[in-house]
């Protein structure tokens, strides 16, 4: 059985659909298959960041509501054929049936090594389906003192959920030279507030945004997708020290 892990953050717009979207990509570079299941009803992104907004006919409230089959829903990433994309509801505030997605990630679970739950913003609605439906958890935050107050306040109410057995945390949007001249260490203030073990650090990079934004996979050689890979590898288990991203 797969992975099914939920990506949220609590404060809105600090990088949830983007460290899932490239988290997905580097673990499918890994050779993995990847769902990515997006939560935040009528405010899609994963499409746009996988290059696929022209091709997404159906969505996730279509699967859960029996209209289609999820394998028809589904659609690979434009240059990432081991990652598939399962969009939001395309209507706002269109709700999702907790146990409707529990059953589609469990049997999602069997065909993917990781599914992954892009939540919305928020401790509402999206993020308890996610976290009901879940069985571990990446926290977003950004290195700023009411970002990481907020993850802090979503790794509390996680516990209302037994089902999620770890949480994991990255810092997106980390100031490139913060980055190489400071230690874990400085993030530390970060990490505390949050409570969660550091997965990664995420430079902010507008290599990043550009790529998000045309739906295209990160430069190759760069930072940023140099993090993405470690993250990837250290949810497989790999021990990649955090000194260096
Ligand atoms: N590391 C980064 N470097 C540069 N830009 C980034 C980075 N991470 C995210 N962004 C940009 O920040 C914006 C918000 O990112 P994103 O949509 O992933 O946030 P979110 O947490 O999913 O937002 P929401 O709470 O609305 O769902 C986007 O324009 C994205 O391109
Ligand atoms: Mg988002």
């Amino acid at each position: 059985m797969g992975d099914i892990a939920l990506i949220t953050s609590g404060k809105g717009g600090v990088g949830k659909t983007t460290v899932c979207f490239f988290t997905g990509v580097a673990l499918a570079a890994l050779g993995r298959k990847v769902l990515a299941i997006e939560l935040d009803t009528g405010l899609r992104g994963l499409d746009i960041m996988a290059g696929i907004s022209q091709q997404t006919v159906f969505h996730l409230g279509d699967v859960t509501e029996g209209r289609i089959s999820a394998d028809r829903a589904v659609v690979p990433c434009s240059f990432c054929p081991n990652l598939h994309i399962l969009p939001a509801p395309f209507t706002p505030g269109s709700p999702i049936v907790p146990q409707k997605l529990f059953e589609l990630c469990r049997a999602a679970s069997r065909f993917y090594d990781y599914t992954l739950l892009d939540a919305p913003a928020g401790v509402g609605e999206g993020f308890r389906v996610g976290a009901y439906a879940a069985d571990r958890a990446i926290i977003v935050t950004t290195p700023d003192i009411i970002a990481a107050r907020d993850a802090g306040v979503v790794g509390q109410l996680l516990d209302d959920f037994p089902n999620i057995a770890s949480r994991r945390l990255v810092i997106n949007r980390v100031e490139p030279r913060d980055i190489a001249k400071s230690s874990v260490r400085d993030l530390d203030e970060v990490i505390d507030l949050a409570g969660a073990q550091l997965l990664g650090v995420v430079p902010m990079d507008h290599t990043v945004h550009l790529s998000a934004t045309t739906g295209a996979p990160l430069p190759a050689k760069g930072l940023p997708a140099r993090v993405f890979a470690n993250i990837a590898a250290r949810l497989e288990g790999a021990y990649i020290p955090l000194d260096v991203q």
